[in-house]
């Protein structure tokens, strides 16, 4: 019994031994060709849904996102950062797609498998060791709800539809930086506003707010994106087009300013009690280094109001004037100024 029991361990100690020898000597097969055996795929499928099944019980999903999503945007980004693999309602995957290990799903076909939650972890995480990449603006997860919003749409989208979003407003195109209006195009007539207005900003905050993303101080995957193949060149360009660029600021759904005493004084003077500092000190469109507000689109300005305050967004300007200046602003009052500067026209002063 005893001479049985040093043989066992004697075997396990041997397993990994033989395990490296025939790694090291070359005879595990790492090419793509022939695809896995059918129990290894089984077995690495079930693994990966076990996986993304249990990571998901963990993920609260917000009542209304797909009210929130911005199709648009995530149908922009769709086309440049995953119908490469995927392909599209407008193409289809191609040759060298399809012989990766695993090939990347045709979505159309296989979306409905997943709840939302699941989907979530996929966008958000990637899937190790397949090529599914992760999604690029960590802590980012109001865009990944707008993306699996966008999935949820997939199955049923035509071409027309498909490129209706994706393109965004033809206005524009074969321009420079065409690329960049089919996110963020000149009016918000078509009820797009899932990305900031870009025209008239000053050069300087353009090429900072650029160089931020770039550099990975200011996390957005849909802007990581955008950005990604951009040269110090082009930065400087596409700052002095946008800057120049005229019209883009007013908000067609402008009805009555969203006025009240409140936001008035938060404006102009701040409240010492909470110290919150008075906007228009620094955002009265006369300093170049300081965003107009005015005219931008009210969930836009909502979400970058949370996440200074919250610190998911670091300043391109390293003396944090603005994480400062919103720190202790209430829930409400982020409401209110959003809505605010989203119903003022743009004085467009700033250059
Ligand atoms: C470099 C290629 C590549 C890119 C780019 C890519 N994916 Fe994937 N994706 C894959 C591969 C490969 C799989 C399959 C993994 C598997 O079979 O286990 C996958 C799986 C998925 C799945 C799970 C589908 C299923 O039924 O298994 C979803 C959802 C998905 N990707 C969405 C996206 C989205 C959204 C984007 C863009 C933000 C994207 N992918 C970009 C390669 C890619
Ligand atoms: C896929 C959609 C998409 C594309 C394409 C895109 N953008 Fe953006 N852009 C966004 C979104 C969304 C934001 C807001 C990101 C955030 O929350 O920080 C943004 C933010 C910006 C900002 C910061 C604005 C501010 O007020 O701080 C600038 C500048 C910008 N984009 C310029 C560009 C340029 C130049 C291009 C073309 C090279 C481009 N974008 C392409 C979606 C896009
Ligand atoms: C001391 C100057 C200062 C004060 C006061 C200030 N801000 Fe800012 N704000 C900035 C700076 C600087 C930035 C740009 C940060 C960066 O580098 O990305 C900014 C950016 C913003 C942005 C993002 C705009 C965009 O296009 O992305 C919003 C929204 C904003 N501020 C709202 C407010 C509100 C509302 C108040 C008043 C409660 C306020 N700010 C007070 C300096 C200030």
């Amino acid at each position: 019994m005893r001479r049985c029991w040093k043989c066992l361990v004697a075997t396990a100690g041997l397993v990994p031994v033989a395990g490296l020898l025939i790694a090291w000597l070359g005879l595990v097969p790492v090419g793509a060709t022939g695809g896995h055996w059918a129990v290894t795929e089984w077995f690495l499928h079930w693994t990966m849904r076990s996986s993304v099944r249990t990571a998901a019980l963990g993920i609260e999903k917000p009542a209304s996102f797909e009210k929130e999503a911005h199709l648009r945007v995530a149908a922009a980004h769709f086309e440049t950062g995953c119908a490469e693999c995927h392909g599209s309602p407008v193409e289809r995957r191609s040759a060298e797609v399809l012989a990766m290990l695993p090939p990347p799903p045709d979505l159309k076909a296989s979306i409905g498998q997943w709840k939302d939650e699941e989907l979530f972890v996929i966008v958000r995480d990637g899937l190790r060791y397949t090529g599914m990449p992760a999604w690029p603006g960590r802590g980012r997860e109001n865009e990944v709800w707008s993306m699996v919003a966008f999935l949820r749409e997939l199955p049923d989208m035509n071409a027309a539809r498909y490129q209706e979003l994706a393109g965004g407003m033809s206005a524009g195109k074969g321009s420079a930086f065409s690329s960049c209006l089919s996110c963020h195009s000149q009016s918000r007539e078509d009820g797009d506003d899932g990305s900031p207005v870009i025209a008239g900003q000053s050069e300087l905050y353009l090429k900072q707010a650029l160089n931020a993303y770039i550099d990975g101080d200011r996390e957005s995957g849909f802007m990581e994106v955008a950005v990604s193949k951009l040269e110090p060149s082009d930065i400087v360009d596409a700052a002095h087009h946008f800057a120049n660029r005229t019209g883009g600021k007013l908000s067609a759904k402008v009805t009555a300013p969203a006025v009240d005493t409140r936001v008035l004084t938060l404006v102009h003077t701040g409240d010492p009690v909470q110290k919150v500092a008075g906007c228009n000190a620094c955002h009265d469109g006369r300093n170049p280094r300081y965003p107009l507000l005015a005219g931008q689109s009210r969930s836009y300005l909502r979400q970058q109001l949370l996440l200074f305050r919250s610190g998911g967004r670091k300043e391109s300007a390293t003396e944090l004037l603005m994480s400062q200046a919103v720190r202790n602003l209430s829930n409400d009052d982020v409401e209110r100024l959003a809505a605010y500067y989203a119903s003022i026209p743009s004085t467009g002063t700033a250059r």
